[in-house]
């Protein structure tokens, strides 16, 4: 590694606060720091990550102003885009000089704002994959020339003021658009339908959104961009418009450390799991996660539970504190399902999920398909059932079932039936047996792409000396 003098390059990393970004951005900061780099990281106080699990780093907070946890996140994001810009600015001024460049979350557009005023190159970070963002730029330029929404919807019903005319309109309207729905979207892989996108394409897209989304999907002054994402799972020919280099070096929790277990959980683990795995037999397992910002309501809660219960198949099941609509926990479950379940399963508020996913006795998950979830699974051989609620969870449900065909596919409102059908095709089924060899194939690919030579760990190689390259 090229010193400056007898100090090591230093770069500065910016997460955004949410478990499913702030992890990736950690790993990176390890990698980094793996590469010799000197890396700091400057944080919002909000969702702060624990300086005592990473001393190798240096960590600086920001005043962000976001007192609580925001239910909507696109305030919570617009405010630490406005609130962290002076703190930052204030913090690189007195680094007097000493960073090589800016590593940001991509949703944290003031970064590039105030490295571009003060000099200072910035790449951008994406936690997901290049798909994912290229069907933003698609929803961009499909509003842009009205396509969406989607048609029959906008138009107010009034045919006739006969109300049963108004119905038949009501009706074959809202087929139309159902019809619309299960359509490919055009510039997108051929699988990605309507009803994939990240946005509702059935009504008038507000502007604060489409603001929103253009912000996030320009590069500004970005020298280059990093993916948490894998050439053998992605597309990247969103480069075509954005041309900078570009680097995908995940997946970035098997990058960042030979051992899976570099603390970045904003909740607590629980650590007890693992001894209950340690009991169950080899592959018997169906892990239940829906990641970190997905809520089920209290009947798709009772639901899921009747459907796995039902399938007689041992499960672990991580059910954060307050998803549940209603309930601080599980407390609308009742007594005598809790008692069924607990006899095959055990229930979590927030597990060791990598370790889970790298244990014996786990043969499947039931996932909500966040990206970093996916990646974890894949990266460990372990098919899944795919649950999406928003993001770009579709995206990855979709690539899992029908383009790696390593998962089966349940919406978020599936009945105990098809939740049991699910779990027993996954578990106990031939092609559940299949969609296993076909993760084991993964499995083996993604190490190969992280070994030397491998493509993942080439580009990390090419960052490694393109960030130097920025400090010559
Ligand atoms: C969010 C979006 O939902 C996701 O689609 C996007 O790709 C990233 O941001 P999140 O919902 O939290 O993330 O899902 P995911 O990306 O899967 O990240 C969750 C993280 O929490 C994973 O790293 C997982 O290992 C961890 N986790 C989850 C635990 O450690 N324990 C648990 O019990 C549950």
């Amino acid at each position: 590694m090229e010193r400056i003098g007898t100090r090591k390059l230093r770069v500065m990393l910016v997460p955004l606060p949410l478990q499913g970004h702030l992890t990736p951005m950690l790993q990176l900061a390890s990698v980094l720091h793996l590469r010799g780099f000197s890396v700091i990281v400057a944080h919002t106080e909000f969702n702060s990550p624990n300086p005592e699990n990473h001393p190798d780093f240096t960590f600086i907070p920001l005043k962000d102003g976001v007192c609580s946890p925001s239910a909507n996140l696109l305030d919570m994001i617009s405010a630490i885009n406005t609130n962290c810009k002076e703190p930052l600015e204030k913090c690189i001024v007195e680094l007097q000089g000493q960073l090589s460049c800016i590593i940001y979350d991509s949703l944290l557009h003031f970064v590039d704002t105030v490295a571009h005023h003060l000099k200072l190159p910035t790449i951008f970070f994406r936690p997901s994959t290049a798909v994912y963002m290229q069907s933003y730029l698609s929803l961009l330029s499909l509003h842009g020339k009205m396509i969406i929404p989607l048609p029959g919807l906008c138009v107010s019903p009034v045919l006739c003021k006969h109300t049963v005319y108004n119905l038949m309109y009501d009706l074959t309207t809202k087929l139309l658009a159902e019809s619309h729905l299960e359509e490919a979207v055009p510039e997108l892989h051929p699988i990605i339908r309507f009803k994939d996108l990240p946005l509702s394409v059935l009504s008038k897209i507000p502007q604060v959104v489409i603001d929103f989304v253009k912000s996030f999907s320009d590069i500004k002054s970005s020298v280059a961009v990093i993916w948490n994402s894998v050439e053998i799972l992605d597309d990247f020919s969103i480069h075509q418009q954005y041309q900078v280099p570009f680097f995908p070096i995940g997946p970035l929790h098997k990058m960042a450390s030979s051992s899976s277990s570099m603390p970045t959980s904003l909740l607590q683990e629980d650590p007890g799991c693992i001894a209950w795995l340690d009991k169950q037999a080899l592959k018997s397992v169906l892990y239940v996660s829906l990641g970190s910002l997905a809520t089920l309501s209290s009947e798709a809660l009772v639901e899921t539970a009747m459907g796995i219960a039902n399938s007689g198949q041992p499960f672990l099941w991580a059910i954060r504190p307050s998803s549940v609509a209603g309930s601080e926990w599980i407390e609308c479950l009742p007594q005598g399902l809790r008692g069924v379940i607990q006899e095959r399963g055990l229930i979590v508020k927030w597990a060791p999920q990598k370790e889970v996913l790298a244990h014996p006795a786990v043969g499947g998950f039931l996932s909500h398909c966040g990206w970093n979830s996916t990646l974890e699974s894949l990266s460990q051989g372990v098919a899944m059932i795919c649950m999406p609620f928003f993001g770009d969870q579709m995206i990855n449900a979709r690539f899992s079932v029908h383009v790696w065909e390593v998962g089966v596919e349940i919406g978020n409102m599936a009945d105990r039936k098809s939740i049991e059908e699910a779990v027993r095709a996954l578990m106990v089924d031939e092609q559940g047996k299949e969609m296993r060899c076909r993760a084991a194939e993964i499995k083996h690919k993604l190490h190969l792409s992280m070994v030397k030579g491998g493509s993942s760990c080439r580009a990390l190689e090419d960052l490694v000396e393109f960030i130097t390259s920025l400090s010559a």
